[in-house]
Formats: C-alpha cells, sequence, structure tokens
C-alpha cells in the first residue's frame, strides 16, 4: 500500500491513523475542517502527508476533495471514511432530535462519504486493487438510547458497504468497529467516563492497519492488546 486518503484527520482515530500509514512508508491525503490542526501534522510528516481542509457533509465537496487527492498522490490504494459526528450533544432520545438534526448527521456520516467512495472507487475498479474502510461503530447494531440518529447513520453506511463489497468483487471493503476509545467525540458522549478504561487511538490504528494486511470485505471488530 503507498497511497492513502484519510477522513477526520485532525484529531482522535483519524490522526493516528495518519501517524500509523506514515510510519508504514504510505503518502496520506487528510481531509478535516480544522485546517491548524492539519498544518500541524504536515509540520510533523512533511511530503508525506497532504492536507485537504474540507467539510465531508458539504455538497460539492467530494469532488474537491477526490480531485485534491489524486492531484496530489496520483492514485489512492486506500480509503478511509473516518470523520463523523454525533449530532447534538449531549444525546438525546430520538423524539427529541428534530429531522435537521437527523439531516445534518446523515450528509457527515453517510451521504458525503459515499459521494467521495463514487468518487474514487472507479479508478480503484479500473487497476482492478483498492480498499475503502468504514469506521462504524457497535451503535450500528446495537440499540442504546440516546444513539439513534448516529447509530442509523452507521448502519446505513454499513448496509452500503456490503452491497458495494457484493457488487464490486476486486476491490475490499471492510467497515470496523474501533471499539470505545480516547477521544474528543467519546468525551463528547459520555464525559463521565474514566479516559484510563478508554482504547488508545494509535493502538486502534495499528491495529485496524494489521487487520487490512490480511482481511478481505467484512466488517472487523479490532482486537487491542
Ligand atoms: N471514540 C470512540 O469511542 C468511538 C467508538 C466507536 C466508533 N467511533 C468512530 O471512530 C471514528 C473516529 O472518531 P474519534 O473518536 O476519533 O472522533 P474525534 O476525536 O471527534 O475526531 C473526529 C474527526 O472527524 C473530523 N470531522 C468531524 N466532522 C467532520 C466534517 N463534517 N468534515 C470533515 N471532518 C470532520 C474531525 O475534524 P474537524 O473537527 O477538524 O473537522 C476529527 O478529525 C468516527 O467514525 C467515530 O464514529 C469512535
Amino acid at each position: 500500500m503507498k497511497t492513502a486518503l484519510v477522513t477526520g484527520a485532525s484529531r482522535g482515530l483519524g490522526e493516528a491513523l495518519v501517524d500509523a500509514l506514515v510510519a508504514r512508508g504510505v503518502r496520506v491525503a487528510g481531509v478535516a475542517r480544522d485546517a491548524v490542526a492539519l498544518e500541524r501534522i504536515r509540520a510533523r510528516h512533511g511530503a508525506a502527508f497532504v492536507p485537504i481542509a474540507a467539510d465531508v457533509g458539504e455538497p460539492g465537496a467530494a469532488a474537491r476533495v477526490a480531485g485534491a487527492a489524486l492531484g496530489a498522490l496520483g492514485s489512492l490504494d486506500l480509503l478511509v471514511h473516518n470523520a463523523s459526528t454525533l449530532g447534538p450533544v449531549p444525546l438525546r432520545p430520538l423524539l427529541e432530535v428534530g429531522e435537521d438534526d437527523l439531516l445534518d448527521v446523515l450528509r457527515t456520516n453517510l451521504v458525503g462519504p459515499h459521494a467521495l467512495t463514487l468518487r474514487l472507487v472507479g479508478a480503484m475498479a479500473l487497476r482492478g486493487a483498492g480498499t475503502v474502510v468504514g469506521i462504524s461503530s457497535d451503535a450500528a447494531v446495537e440499540h442504546y438510547p440516546g444513539w439513534g440518529v448516529y447509530g442509523a447513520s452507521k448502519a446505513a453506511q454499513d448496509h452500503l458497504f456490503g452491497t458495494l463489497a457484493a457488487e464490486q468483487p476486486d476491490l475490499r471493503f471492510i467497515t470496523a468497529d474501533p471499539g470505545e476509545m480516547d477521544t474528543t467525540m467519546h468525551a463528547a458522549a459520555i464525559p463521565e467516563a474514566d479516559p484510563a478504561t478508554l482504547r488508545r487511538p494509535a493502538d486502534v490504528a495499528r491495529a485496524l492497519l494489521d487487520h487490512l494486511d490480511v482481511a478481505g470485505s467484512g466488517r472487523a471488530a479490532l482486537e487491542v492488546a
């Protein structure tokens, strides 16, 4: 694997994935809204990291991001959809979440990422190789009170990935549940959690890349030592 595009690269699991990929000799383009944080990562990695400041949920972002990534990297071996939003926090019952909030979550977690996939898998299919990863959650399969909108977006993502895998047997479509990690998102969702009980993003990133070395299409529950 020589090139990768990671969304949600400015912090948390996405930043850890950038670090782990660069350490393995991969050139990485990273997407997030926080351009300052992306510049900080570029200062660490130099030419191995290409910052792309964009909101993945914005209409038109997919074309811009795909163009910038392919322009900088030439071709893409790996696309990781990691950027994600919980929706309104504190998390609340579905009956208290309006349809505008639902649409915002779906734009960021589902529609924008799918638009980006559509713009990048054609070239992968022509080459007959490529891996697309969707970072998922156990909230995609469990029904935790308060997590309904976020969980629905992850369940829908996973369904699209399963169908893409069935339709494109030459490519890999992998969804991965990273488990509970010590990140900004987790602190926003469950502020009372003890960070010491949570996985470190760097450990999860390593486990995911090890999994990619051996896995075919499908859903991964990552084991972190
Ligand atoms: N933390 C957990 O316990 C946990 C558990 C299960 C699954 N997950 C999943 O793991 C993935 C990583 O989560 P995390 O915990 O690392 O979250 P995080 O620390 O909050 O990081 C989220 C990343 O996504 C980016 N992002 C959010 N909205 C964006 C948008 N509209 N456009 C572009 N980038 C956007 C953020 O950057 P900007 O703000 O700069 O845009 C940030 O880089 C997510 O898919 C999450 O659903 C996390």
